[in-house]
């Protein structure tokens, strides 16, 4: 099963940035604006090697089981639950996504929330909207000497330090992990002391059961009264009825939220939260990473490793497989992508088949996740089928490839 080339089905409108990337790595690109439905889909990805999605195209167990051809697929988007992704990993198919590009427009987002919600501005506007003017410094802050407390120090919570700390405002963080500080930000040992020193407390952890309701209640009452909440994480993470009592009290001034616990799936459905009809609390639709700029990172971001898997066989940032990473082939080199059961003896016939050909081994690097495994392999020149035909004799095999040119 010789592939070097061929075709990508980009679906779901996928950002043009991807294409130079596919097209240099020899793939020829089709694209389709919208999403398509389970039956159809194997119609439409016929014979193509890989696929591009968004979060509304469903690949299950079954429908990748007609994919035949299929070699990797990319979601173009930060989440991977509408792939199967075992099933995928169990036919030796890459699933790549794109988990950091929209970073710098959530903490874009959030740095821009801070500054209205301490100069009261959704309450401004809306009252404005009515016909009242609110002209008033009441309550109205400087962000700069706030103190600002982050929750979750990652990509996004670590990016919105900086742009925090360029407009003055103190940072500190808790994060499970130690984490560097960066600039002036101090790093607090637990939770607690983030609420009790924060003027603006916001999250940017992953939904884990540990941060599942992770602010309720009690938490929200350690909070430093009068201070402002973001969540822009996960909908899960905040308790929304105790929020909504700890702002109808006074003890919080206001909130912005981005997520929620359930979220319309489409633009026709209709959206209720305990926080709605609260002047003083920001909500989006979930629009925290969705700028021109992420969706064009995104596709470049997800384009290139969809690329070097076709190009190299990089997994390393695959989802769903043993991460292998060779440095790129040689020119004078043809190189082996095997996927086989994770049981012991495949590499030695592997090594038998090849030494049997006269084929020496330039480069060798195995992984193995669960019940599968997978190697590269850069040998001399050989007839791509007549290693084929070897591969295919090893009972173990489950996908390979030999890469040419
Ligand atoms: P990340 O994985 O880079 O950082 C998360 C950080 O949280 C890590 O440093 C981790 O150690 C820390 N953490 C995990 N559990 C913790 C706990 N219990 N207490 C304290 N720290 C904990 O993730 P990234 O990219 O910064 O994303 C953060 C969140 O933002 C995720 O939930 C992600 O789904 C969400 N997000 C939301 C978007 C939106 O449109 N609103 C867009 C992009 C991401």
């Amino acid at each position: 099963m010789s592939a070097t080339r061929g075709r990508i089905v980009l679906l779901e409108g996928i950002h043009q940035a991807a294409d130079s990337a596919l097209s240099a790595a020899g793939l020829e690109v089709d694209r389709l604006d919208g999403a398509v439905e389970k039956e159809r889909l194997h119609e439409v990805l016929a014979g193509a090697s890989m696929v591009g999605i968004r979060s509304r195209t469903q690949l299950d167990a079954e429908v990748l089981g007609r994919l035949d051809e299929l070699i990797a697929i990319g979601c173009f988007c930060i989440g991977t639950n509408q792939v199967a992704l075992e099933a995928a990993a169990g036919r030796g198919v890459a699933v790549f996504n794109a988990p950091f590009s929209n970073t710098r427009s959530v903490a874009e987002l959030t740095m821009a929330e801070i500054i209205m919600l301490m100069r009261r501005i959704p309450q401004r506007s809306s009252a404005m909207h009515a016909g009242r003017w609110l002209k008033s410094v009441d309550g109205s802050r400087e962000v700069r000497g706030r103190t600002l407390g982050i929750v979750g120090y990652g990509h996004i919570g670590s990016q919105l330090s900086i742009l925090a700390e360029g407009l003055g405002m103190r940072v500190v963080y808790h994060d499970i992990v130690e984490k560097l500080p960066l600039g002036n930000a101090t790093s607090l040992p637990d939770l607690g002391s983030v609420l009790e020193q924060s003027d603006v407390v916001s999250l940017h952890v992953p939904a884990t059961a540990m941060t599942a309701g992770l602010l309720g209640a009690r938490e929200l009452q350690a909070m430093k009264p009068g201070a402002f909440l973001i969540n822009n994480a996960r909908g899960n993470i905040v308790d929304l009825e105790a929020l909504g009592e700890a702002i109808d009290s006074g003890r919080l001034a206001g909130a912005a939220i981005d997520v929620f616990p359930s979220e319309p799936r489409s633009g026709n459905a209709t959206f209720e939260s305990p926080l709605q009809g609260k002047e003083n609390v920001l909500l989006t639709p979930h629009i925290g990473g969705s700028t021109l700029e992420a969706q064009s990172a995104i596709a470049r971001e997800v384009g290139n490793k969809l690329a070097r898997y076709g190009r190299e066989g990089a997994t390393g940032t695959a989802v769903n497989l043993p991460g292998v990473d060779l440095p790129a082939r040689k020119d004078n080199q043809h190189r082996i992508l095997h996927f086989h059961k994770n049981v012991p003896g495949v590499l030695g016939r592997m090594h038998s088949a090849l030494a049997g050909l006269g084929v020496n081994i330039n480069a060798e690097y195995l992984q193995s996740q669960g019940d599968l495994s997978y190697v590269i392999l850069d040998v001399d020149p050989v007839d791509p089928r007549v290693i084929d035909n070897e591969l295919m004799k090893i009972p173990e095999t489950i996908r390979f490839r030999t890469i040419v040119d």
